[in-house]
């Protein structure tokens, strides 16, 4: 599963959006996700950008900062670590770091 969530047209984060990912275990280690998240950014972007009045020239994705599986997806398809969210996350009963990395568009 592949979420995306783009910034209402009339807010501050009119041309910001968000991108979340879950693959089922059985998948994992095949290079799916990455060739999901890249032909999201190649190709997804550009045919909605062409439809809105603004496009979205920032995509912002954050991960479980021990989850290195996910980071690697992100920064194999163009995103960059922006920084650490301290204890942002309480998974399973213990506080997580996360990671936030981000595709901004080309200028
Ligand atoms: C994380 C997840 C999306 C990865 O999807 P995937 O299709 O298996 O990933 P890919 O095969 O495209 O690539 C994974 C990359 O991470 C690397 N990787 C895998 N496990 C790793 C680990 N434990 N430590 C470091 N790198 C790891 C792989 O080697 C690969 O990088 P490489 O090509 O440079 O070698 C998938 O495992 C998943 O859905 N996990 C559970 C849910 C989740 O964590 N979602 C993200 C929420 S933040």
């Amino acid at each position: 599963m592949l979420s995306l969530r783009f910034g209402d047209p009339s807010d501050v984060e009119a041309q910001s959006g968000e991108l979340g990912f879950w693959l089922a275990p059985e998948w994992w280690g095949r290079g799916v996700m990455t060739a999901a998240v890249k032909v999201f950014v190649h190709d997804v972007l550009p045919l909605a950008n062409a439809r809105r009045a603004l496009p979205v020239v920032r995509v912002a994705s954050t991960v479980y900062a021990p989850n290195k599986a996910s980071r690697r997806v992100l920064e194999k398809s163009g995103f960059e670590f922006e920084g650490r969210m301290r204890s942002a996350y309480r998974k399973n009963g213990v506080l997580v770091d996360g990671d936030l990395l981000a595709w901004v568009a080309p200028s």
